[in-house]
Formats: structure tokens, C-alpha cells, sequence
């Protein structure tokens, strides 16, 4: 059985004060929530304060990018080995914000996710079409080319890496981030199913393997309804995780449903 995973991606947000709150009330609000692995996601800059205060904890930390560089004349790059300095164990790779702001293309966070791999970093690898792109078809058709990248143009040593640091893949419809609506849970589950057997294409084994995290205005009130769907591993939380009680009643739900399983 997948374990469940469960993201916090804070996005532009967070201070000394706030984060020192919202962590020590997180830490508190999900000392229950054993069966869930849980992660946050703060700007670079916090990532020392969230290694002061998570170290030794269950919880874990991660970054919303990294360089396809290791070092060199990059300005304003971080490096996955910088990161991995700061007990970092995941790093956000292509999320849609990166795409249509910074004008990241599928090609450069293939070479991000190498990067991280390479410095033992977890990708959470993003893909989700846009609203204009929401139709069936398209948007399977959509995911597919994104998952090219990393799924069909990396070589076999990258993919054996992505095993080994177990490459996590969240799909994010575009036209759910940071709105009030999200993929019904028989929507996610079906695109979560396709994006699975395409993983089985390159890999049966790692298909079974690998966790598929359902991510677009997944707040408390819904995040059951689709944790409970076979290929639905777990969320990638962006507004609802700055909020202590709100991000870990979500993980709560994860929780719920693995117990469930299990009895
Ligand atoms: P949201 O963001 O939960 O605020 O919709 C999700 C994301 O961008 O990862």
C-alpha cells in the first residue's frame, strides 16, 4: 500500500513570526497523524528556521524549485545541493505558476528534476491543463506531453534515479489553483489512473509504486472525498496549508483513509 503524502506549498507567504506559529501549532495539531507523511514547503529563505524548528520531528521540509544548475553565474538560483545543506528532502519542480510566470518550460524542469535527483532531492513533478484545455481528451492529451519529459526523454540511469528517490507526481488541474473549485474526485481519480498506466508504460513496478498527489483548492472539506480514491495518494496544498488548523485537518482526512484501509 502507498503511503500517503500530503504538501503544504507556501507560495510567496510567511515571516519569521508567522511561520514560527504556523509550525509549532502544525507540529502540536498532527502529532496523530502517523500514517501521513507530511511536508512543507516554504520560500528558500525560511528553509533554515523550518530545519531549527522540524528537525527530529515527523514532519518534513522541501523547496518550490530548484536550479538545473549546480553552481556558476546564475544569478538568484539555488542549487538542489544547497538545498539538501538545509535537510531539505523534496523540491516542487514545474509547478504552473513557474510555467506561465516565469515562462518555465517542461524541457527546463526536466533538467531541474535531474538536478534534484541527482543530490538524492524528491521531485514533486507537477502537470494539469488548463481550463482551456479541459476537455477529456485534451487534457489527457495535454498530461501526456508533459509527462514526456520525464517519463519517455530521460535515460535509464535518471529514471533508476527517480525510483530510488521515489519522483512524486501531482496533478494540478490549472483551472483549480486558487479558485474555489477542484476535479470531483471520479474527475481526478480518472486522470490519476491514466497518468499511472502512463508510468507503467516506462515501468510496471514503479507504476505501483509511485505516489500521484491530487493538487487545486484541496481545503478540509473536501481533501477526504478524494484521498479516498484508489490513485489518489495524497494532495498538493497551497492556500488552505498557511493555515495550522486547516492544513493538518487535511492531513487528518489522509490519515483517516489510510487507517481505514488498514482496518
Ligand atoms: P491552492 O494551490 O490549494 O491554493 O489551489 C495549490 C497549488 O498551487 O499547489
Amino acid at each position: 500500500m502507498r503511503r500517503k503524502l500530503v504538501v503544504g506549498n507556501w507560495k510567496l507567504n510567511g515571516s519569521l513570526a508567522e511561520n514560527h506559529a504556523l509550525l509549532t501549532q502544525l507540529l502540536m495539531q498532527t502529532r496523530n497523524c502517523q500514517a501521513t507523511d507530511i511536508v512543507v514547503c516554504p520560500p528558500y529563505t525560511y528553509l533554515f528556521q523550518a530545519q531549527q524548528l522540524l528537525n527530529g520531528s515527523p514532519l518534513f521540509w522541501g523547496s518550490q524549485n530548484v536550479s538545473q544548475f549546480d553552481k556558476g553565474a546564475y544569478t538568484a538560483s539555488i542549487s538542489a545541493k544547497m538545498i539538501a545543506e538545509f535537510g531539505c528532502r523534496y523540491a516542487i519542480i514545474g509547478h504552473s505558476e513557474r510555467r506561465v510566470i516565469n515562462k518555465e518550460t517542461y524541457q527546463k524542469s526536466a533538467l531541474r528534476l535531474e538536478n534534484a535527483l541527482k543530490n538524492g532531492i524528491t521531485p514533486i513533478y507537477c502537470v494539469g491543463e488548463t481550463r482551456d484545455e479541459k476537455h477529456p481528451r485534451l487534457a489527457q492529451s495535454v498530461i501526456e506531453d508533459q509527462l514526456q519529459a520525464v517519463l519517455t526523454e530521460i535515460d535509464d540511469k535518471t529514471f533508476n534515479m527517480a525510483k530510488m528517490n521515489n519522483l512524486v507526481i501531482a496533478y494540478e488541474p490549472v483551472w483549480a489553483i486558487g479558485t474555489n473549485m477542484n476535479a470531483t474526485p471520479g474527475q481526478a481519480q480518472s486522470m490519476h489512473q491514466f497518468i499511472r498506466n502512463l508510468v507503467a508504460m516506462r515501468d510496471v513496478d514503479f507504476a505501483k509504486k509511485v505516489r500521484i498527489l491530487y493538487g487545486g483548492n484541496v481545503t478540509p472539506l473536501n481533501a477526504k472525498g478524494l484521498f479516498s480514491m484508489p490513485d489518489i495518494d495524497g494532495g498538493l496544498v497551497g492556500r488552505c496549508s498557511l493555515n495550522a488548523s486547516d492544513f493538518s485537518e487535511i492531513c487528518m482526512s489522509a490519515c483517516d483513509v489510510s487507517e481505514s484501509v488498514v482496518a
